[in-house]
């Protein structure tokens, strides 16, 4: 018997490599999911073309065009629940939503961080930011993070993390780069383990049934 599809939703605002790497996931009979729709807040978002590219609907909701935060969250919630979406995963989605994001869709949207949460987190924490936070640190190891998304910010529980070497001669540029080779590969898993039924959420803590 042909295995259910889960139908997913990607917020995206930038160059959507992590959009990227879930849709060959997909293609690669990898991950049993289907992408719904993309929604960017940026018209020239180069994740965009990648979604096109494949025949993925897409649709763009610049926050300008809507009155508050609160208006323009229900916009985005309310399309992606009109096009069936069971999952939302944000991918690079610079765009703060308000708790209705969250309520609307509870345990039931993941978002990936360039960074080993919860340090280097939370408000301010995106982009290059995060990366140059890290080198002035001084810690030695960073990574990446896929986490459920609550009503905080990147405060939901962890998913799945990788750790990353920072090394001497790290820029924010290479270490964003290094990481985000390392994203390419435990979001489209994390989405899979979520697929798949394998996610048990206890409090903080994500179990994953083996
Ligand atoms: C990634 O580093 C992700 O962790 C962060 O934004 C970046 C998006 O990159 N939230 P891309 O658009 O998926 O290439």
């Amino acid at each position: 018997m042909k295995r259910a599809q889960l139908k997913i939703g990607v917020l995206v605002s930038g160059g959507g490599s992590n959009l990227q790497a879930i849709i060959d996931a997909i293609r690669k009979k990898k991950l049993p999911a289907e992408i719904m729709l993309v929604i960017s807040n940026k018209a020239n978002a180069g994740a965009l073309e990648r979604a096109r590219k494949f025949n993925i609907p897409t649709k763009v909701l610049d926050p300008k065009s809507y009155p508050d935060r609160e208006a323009y969250t229900s916009e985005v919630t309310d399309t992606l629940k009109n096009n069936g979406v069971e999952l939302v995963c944000l991918a690079g989605f610079m765009c703060i939503l308000t708790p209705y994001f969250a309520q609307s869709f509870p345990l039931r949207a993941l978002n990936i961080h360039p960074a080993l949460l919860p340090a280097f987190g939370g408000a301010g924490m995106y982009g290059h930011h995060v990366h140059e936070a890290v080198i002035k640190s001084g810690a030695k190891y960073s990574g990446c993070t896929v986490h459920f998304v609550d009503e905080g910010c990147d405060s939901g529980p962890i998913v799945l993390q990788q750790v990353v070497k920072v090394l001497d001669h790290d820029t924010a540029d290479s270490l964003a780069k290094r990481i985000l080779r390392y994203e390419h590969d435990i979001y489209p898993q994390a989405i899979k383990y979520f697929a798949l039924g394998k996610l048990i959420i206890e409090g903080k803590r994500v179990k994953i049934k083996k």
